[in-house]
């Protein structure tokens, strides 16, 4: 197939150089399309000698040939690699001022972008906004790693590594989506109960086929999201929280009863992952970061029906991943200090963009996790929650300790917003009871019968 390879001026620059190596092997034409300040970081003649075309720039040249249309017009897949935060804007706001911005404006095949940037630039709101809209246009925006950046520094924006890309590219112009992997290279997990990783047996994407079940989901889509994400801060050391996996597993299990398709994303469970049958799609992610690309990935590839977030997702990663163990001094007396910065709230993020009118399920339904205090009960707690999220169902669970964590067992109440009424009901038994009759109560809904 014919590949166009955007290039932005990062330093990063010289990783499309071996994308395009691997894209070649493979068999593909790629025609190699570097923006001006990509050429000061790699020279035009590594581009033309590793791909056999002549590096063109701007749309004043090959003139006669309307190159920018013709381009767009023969590619069958767009991979831009790296995206600085300026390319992204750029390609956001629809400009055309060179040959890339022009060409991908032409074209109408997928488009694949994996950004690269210094962590405070990946992370302004100017850059999400961009990737939002970006992703809005039907764009797989590959989220970069997080690692070793241009100086000492590192943090979220690294340019995932060229196999990466490559694989999220085909399988973005197959119409599927790669296995979400732990990039084990710059986001190790931990001894012991490690989570899923690339050579993990159940990590990856697996969607056995089959015929499509009866039931009272029969023929909805529900995406699933379970167990505890981790956010690595050296390659031993995580930070964790104390979810098995096993409500959110439940609920894929009761919504495939049902006869729902479903595509389950599995942070790290204390529990085996469901084994492979029809309607099944599992995913295995590490951190909230991958967490959040695969739920918007499962729900931009096809429309579901429902979004359940039963995961328990940190709401903050260590701000810099360091790339050796830390050490302590045998001299100093004093710890180190980890700085922690906010991860997006995905639910939240999910039902603003249900507002905005992109792809969204029809039903959102979170899972709130609430010790309760002096100052509020559980329950009031979960009203609030359930204000704040946006969502249409929340499922409170109070927690503690001894209680629900681990335990197959749950007390919980599951609030339903009716209009502006807010329904209460009680549930206490099995962690699968509970899932059983949120799935009931999800194939009631008047949302999902009006799909
Ligand atoms: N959630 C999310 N993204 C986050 C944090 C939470 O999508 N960064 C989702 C969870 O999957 C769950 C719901 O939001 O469905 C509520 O999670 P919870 O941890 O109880 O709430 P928080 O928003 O983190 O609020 P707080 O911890 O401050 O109570």
């Amino acid at each position: 197939m014919r590949i166009i390879l955007g290039i932005g001026g990062g330093i990063a620059a010289y990783k499309a150089a071996m994308l395009l190596r691997l894209f070649s092997e493979a068999g593909h034409d790629v025609v190699p399309m570097p923006t001006d300040s990509a050429l000061r970081f790699v020279g035009a003649p590594t581009f033309e000698a590793l791909s056999g075309h002549p590096v063109r720039v701007s749309v004043f040249e090959d003139v006669e040939t309307v190159n920018h249309v013709r381009q767009g017009e023969q590619a069958d897949l767009i991979v831009v690699a790296p995206a600085t935060a300026d390319l992204l804007a750029r390609l956001a706001a629809g400009r055309a001022d060179d040959l890339l911005t022009g060409t991908v404006l032409t074209a109408t095949c997928p488009v694949v972008i994996a950004p690269a940037m210094h962590t405070q630039m990946w992370e302004n709101p100017a850059t999400r906004r961009n990737v939002e809209i970006l992703r809005g246009y039907g764009y797989t925006v590959v989220e970069p790693a997080v690692g070793r950046l241009t100086g000492r520094d590192s943090g979220a924006g690294r340019l995932p590594e060229p196999a990466e890309i490559r694989d999220a590219a085909l399988a973005a112009h197959a119409g599927t989506r790669p296995r979400a992997t732990a990039r084990t290279e710059v986001r190790p997990q931990t001894a012991g109960h490690a989570g899923p990783r690339a050579d993990d047996e159940r990590a990856g994407d697996r969607t056995p086929g089959g015929p499509r079940r009866e039931g009272p989901l029969g023929g909805r889509r529900v995406v699933v999201t379970a167990g505890g994400t981790r956010e690595p801060l050296d390659p031993v050391r995580f930070l964790g929280n104390r979810s098995s996996g096993k409500q959110g597993i439940a609920v894929a299990r009761a919504a495939l009863d049902a006869g729902a398709e479903v595509t389950l994303l599995l942070a790290h469970t204390e529990v085996p992952a469901p084994a492979e049958e029809a309607g099944l799609t599992i995913r295995s992610v590490g951190t909230a970061l991958e967490l959040r690309e695969a739920v918007f990935a499962a729900l931009a590839e096809q429309p579901a029906d429902a979004l359940v977030m039963t995961a328990a997702v940190a709401d903050f990663r260590p701000g810099a991943y360091r790339e050796s163990k830390i050490k302590k001094d045998p001299e100093a007396t004093d710890a180190p200090v980890i700085e922690l910065v906010r991860n997006p709230d995905i639910l939240r993020e999910v039902v603003q963009r249900r507002g905005e009118g992109g792809p969204a399920p029809a039903l959102i339904v979170g899972f709130a996790a609430e010790t309760g205090s002096e100052e509020a009960s559980v329950a009031e707690l979960g009203r609030a929650k359930l204000c704040s999220k946006g969502s249409d169902v929340l499922v409170v669970n109070q927690v503690g300790t001894d209680l629900v964590f681990g335990s197959d067992r749950t007390a919980a109440t599951i609030l339903v917003r009716r209009g502006s009424e807010t329904e209460e009901t009680d549930v206490a038994g099995g962690k699968d009871d509970l899932a059983r009759r949120l799935v009931e109560l999800m194939a009631s809904h008047p949302d999902m019968r009006r799909r």
